[in-house]
């Protein structure tokens, strides 16, 4: 009797959770989009479609082909570096990298 009662109660909190995380990853991917337009977007491609304003910066849809895009986790707290001194150093912190690498993976 008690157990019928318990798993709905269950369901509910299961839908409620993943509600919230849903909501957060998307705010969080709004975020880094965000950031991507204010910092990178005057070279880099940052949507599905376009080419890269400056031809030679690789649109950022195309970064997951070369590698997986957590490995610029350590770049982005470090500051990237790119073998190209056309890009600007940047450094982001934590929260923002988080927000980025979402952003990135929702372009794949
Ligand atoms: C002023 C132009 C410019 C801006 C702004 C810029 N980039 Fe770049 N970026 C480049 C160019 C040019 C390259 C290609 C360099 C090369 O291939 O040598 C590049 C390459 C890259 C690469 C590829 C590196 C590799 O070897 O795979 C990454 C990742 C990257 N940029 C990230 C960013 C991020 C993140 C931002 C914003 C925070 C940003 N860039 C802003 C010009 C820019």
């Amino acid at each position: 009797m008690r157990l019928v009662r318990l798993v709905p109660c269950a369901l509910v909190a299961a839908a409620l959770w993943a509600a919230a995380a849903t909501a957060a990853d998307a705010a969080s991917r709004a975020q880094g989009q965000r950031l991507a337009r204010l910092y990178c977007a005057s070279c880099h491609a940052i949507d599905k479609v376009s080419p890269s304003p400056l031809a030679i910066a690789p649109p950022f849809r195309t970064l997951h082909e070369r590698y997986p895009v957590e490995t610029l986790e350590e770049a982005l707290a470090e500051g990237i570096m790119v073998g190209h001194p056309t890009m600007p150093q940047f450094q982001f912190d934590p929260d923002q990298i988080a927000d980025f690498l979402l952003f990135l993976k929702s372009l794949e």
